[in-house]
């Protein structure tokens, strides 16, 4: 087979063969999807060759970047020492040194480390620990869950529950009695005339209504991601997430801090939490960053004071009956300690707190184009989000605006590829985290692409429809 002829075959077959997640079902068959071949620093490159940066690090993941010899050699010399452990029973080196460093990077007293496949499993874990601590205090009726609008918390069934963001619960049937989604935390979102501190005082007292509402006898946790990532990238009102962690303590209900994408450096720090947000969980997620994606891993991570309630003397005869044939997995471990071994080495928290500030500021020069509506982001993740609505001169109805604005983030990102950078479109968004490695001159590249292709997306759509963004 020619290198041509190979392509087309994968081609074919992922067609044909993989469902994908989130497969758009009228496009099953033919989505054609960019095959990436192999990836080197913060670049990927393509089927044809064309070397892309990797504006999603993968999916907000790759912390470290691409082609890292000693990753390989991590991993190979622990498939060859012992690839698997029967967790349940039995311990070995890697998972064991991993949860004591977490529980020693952790804030707080989150010590207790639960390993897991991925970040839906650790959330999942979270959730059932929260039922089965309660069951076990003698507490059965205190199991409602209290998420936000816009949060995504992963896929498995329970996790689907909770997920604030509606396009990914239409078509399933994930309603449920004990989950309790609270409005949107956007402040670009806020109502007309009322002050981001207004906004905040009102959030948070959405929070504690909802509590006083169910009962706080009967509320087991409220879980939030720090930033919601993939609702779009949204950066709570100051003081927002600390006052939300101060009613919990109030009302005696478990904060769950979702750091699946705020962790391991995407801010700056090991964990988000205590070190931007000022809060010690009682639970944290983690995974993503954990291994750099590398390995599918994830943890979740449970504090003293929740452990010590229901172990030991207290453990009146329960066994957390919960967990993973590939819990503790050595060679995703081994993976996950070589990277944080990276990271600290070649000081890439410090690296991201030098550069956030200029990658800020490119972000949020990009409001001066028409078609950008909003800008946000912190530490190494951003988001552009676009729209038609305020265009002038023109007799666009809301149908049509909400069409056009559907397909912006598609357009955009297709401008991109051509001029060199990957980004994730999420409907008229454009979300990017590129690999933490990123220097200021990358994001300086990353950011002019960006900015071209909004302008190009822009002149496409004003020559399409006649109109004027303006
Ligand atoms: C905040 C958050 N939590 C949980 C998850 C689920 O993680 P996974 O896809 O590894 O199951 C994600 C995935 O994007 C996430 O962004």
């Amino acid at each position: 087979m020619t290198p041509t002829q190979e392509i087309e075959a994968l081609r074919d077959a992922d067609n044909t063969s993989w469902f994908h997640p989130w497969e758009y079902m009228p496009d099953a068959g033919h989505a054609d999807r960019t095959i990436v071949t192999h990836g080197d620093g913060i670049y990927i490159y393509d089927e044809n060759g064309q070397k892309l940066i990797d504006g999603p690090g993968g999916m907000w993941c790759v912390q470290i970047g691409y082609n890292r010899p000693e990753m390989a050699d991590a991993i190979a010399e622990q498939v060859l020492r012992m690839p698997y452990m029967n967790p349940f029973s039995l311990t070995s080196a890697p998972p064991v040194r991993l949860a004591a460093r977490l529980a020693q990077m952790a804030p707080g007293d989150c010590r207790h480390v639960f390993l897991t496949t991925g970040g839906s499993t650790a959330v999942d874990t979270a959730l059932r620990y929260v039922h089965f601590y309660n069951n076990v205090l003698g507490r059965p009726e205190k199991k409602h869950i209290i998420s936000r609008a816009n949060g995504y918390h992963g896929s498995t069934q329970l996790c689907a529950t909770i997920t604030g963001k509606d396009r990914d619960k239409n078509w399933f049937d994930v309603a449920s009695p004990l989950a309790h989604i609270l409005p949107h935390v956007n402040p670009a979102r806020r109502p007309a005339g009322m002050s981001v501190e207004a906004f905040c005082d009102q959030k948070v007292a959405d929070l504690e209504a909802k509590i006083l509402e169910l009962g706080p006898e009967r509320v087991g946790a409220f879980i939030a991601e720090p930033i919601q990532a993939s609702g779009g990238v949204i950066v709570p009102p100051d003081g927002y997430l600390r006052r939300c962690w101060e009613i919990c303590r109030k009302y005696d209900v478990i904060f769950i801090a979702d750091e699946v994408v705020t962790g391991f450096g995407r801010l700056g720090h090991w964990f988000a939490s205590k070190d931007v947000f000022g809060i010690e969980p009682d639970m944290i997620i983690c995974a993503k960053g954990l291994s750099s994606g590398y390995l599918p891993l994830g943890a979740c991570l449970v504090s003293d004071r929740l452990f010590a309630a229901v172990a030991g003397v207290n453990g009146n005869g329960a066994s957390f009956g919960h967990g993973f044939t590939y819990s503790g997995h050595p060679v995703c471990c081994a993976a996950a300690l070589k990277s944080i071994e990276i990271i600290e080495r070649e000081g890439i928290l410090e690296h991201v707190r030098a550069v956030s500030p200029h990658f800020l500021r490119r972000l949020h020069e990009l409001r001066e184009i028409p078609l950008v509506f909003d800008t946000r982001g912190m530490g190494l993740v951003g988001c552009v989000e676009c729209t038609v609505a305020q265009t002038q001169g023109s007799d666009l109805d809301e149908a049509q605006v909400l069409a056009l604005d559907t397909d912006l983030g598609m357009r955009i990102d297709r401008h991109c590829h051509e001029l060199g950078l990957m980004v994730r479109p999420l409907v008229n968004q454009c979300v990017f985290s590129p690999p933490l490695i990123i220097t200021r001159e990358q994001i300086d590249h990353m950011f002019d692409i960006l900015r071209e292709a909004i302008l190009r997306t822009m002149h496409d759509v004003e020559q399409e429809l006649g109109i004027d963004v303006a």
